[in-house]
């Protein structure tokens, strides 16, 4: 049985609020707050000099301006680019931020966070213990603990060394056949699956055995009730607005 529990809202804004702002950006939080969401999930990787940033993939053209890998840029040269014109004109200018400016603006807007450690290929170590270590120094008193999470086995170890009072979750696909044991080597307190994976039978099983189950990525509304009901106990949206009641 895990030993940190912590209940989460049911309802987590997914990289921000991603269908109404560019992802992992500080405007993706604050909208996030807009749409009345108390916790927003993002995802964090390190530049080639080690400063923890806010992005999904591993290169920047899908979501900058920029060019090739993440992992190969300087965090000052990072800084130049714009994170927010290719969702729209309206966030042109918008800068990738630092997990601590992302910090800023949850302790500003008094939001919770599941942190994702995303990291470069390769960096699995380096990206969890330097996530872990500044969220165990700058994280604000007055939010609740902040989640980290991983598809990262390796960054889930290496965030335990770094701060092991923060409580972690596991990111799969499909639920693996052995993941109570990894839960337990991970010393992890719940599983985040891919929702189409997800059934009643799973969802049983997953609490019977004392883990919290959590689902990404849940954009409509009858499926995230359904799974709700179920016993699921966040989901992931994309689309905060449409989850309201
Ligand atoms: O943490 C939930 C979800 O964000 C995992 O998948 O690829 O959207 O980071 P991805
Ligand atoms: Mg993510």
């Amino acid at each position: 049985m895990p030993d940190l529990y912590e209940v989460l809202p049911t309802i987590i804004g997914h990289r921000g609020a991603a269908g109404s702002a560019p992802e992992n950006t500080i405007a993706g939080i604050t909208t996030a707050a807009e749409l009345g969401v108390g916790w927003v999930e993002f995802d964090v990787k390190l530049t080639r000099d080690g400063h923890a940033v806010l992005l999904h993939d591993d290169r920047l053209e899908r979501t900058t301006n920029g060019r090739g890998p993440v992992a190969a840029l300087d965090f000052a040269e990072l800084r130049g680019l714009d994170a927010g014109s290719w969702f729209s004109p309206a966030f042109a200018g918008e800068r990738v931020p630092t997990l601590s400016e992302a910090i800023t603006a949850l302790a500003d807007n008094d939001m919770g966070a599941n942190v994702e450690i995303k990291p470069s290929p390769g960096r699995d170590r380096a990206t969890g213990y330097a996530v872990a270590r500044a969220l165990r120094r700058h994280w604000p008193d007055h939010l609740p603990l902040p989640l980290l999470s991983s598809f990262s086995e390796s960054s889930l170890v290496a965030a335990r060394d770094a701060a092991p009072a923060l409580p972690r979750a596991l990111l799969v696909g499909r639920r693996p056949g052995n993941w109570v044991s990894r839960l337990e080597r991970l010393g992890c307190a719940a599983l985040h699956v891919a929702q189409r994976h997800v059934g009643v039978r799973l969802v049983r099983t997953t609490i019977d055995a004392g883990y919290a189950l959590r689902c990404y990525t849940v954009n409509d509304r009858a499926r995230a009730e359904r799974l709700l009901r179920w016993g699921v106990e966040s989901v992931f949206t994309d689309h905060p607005e449409r989850m309201r009641r």
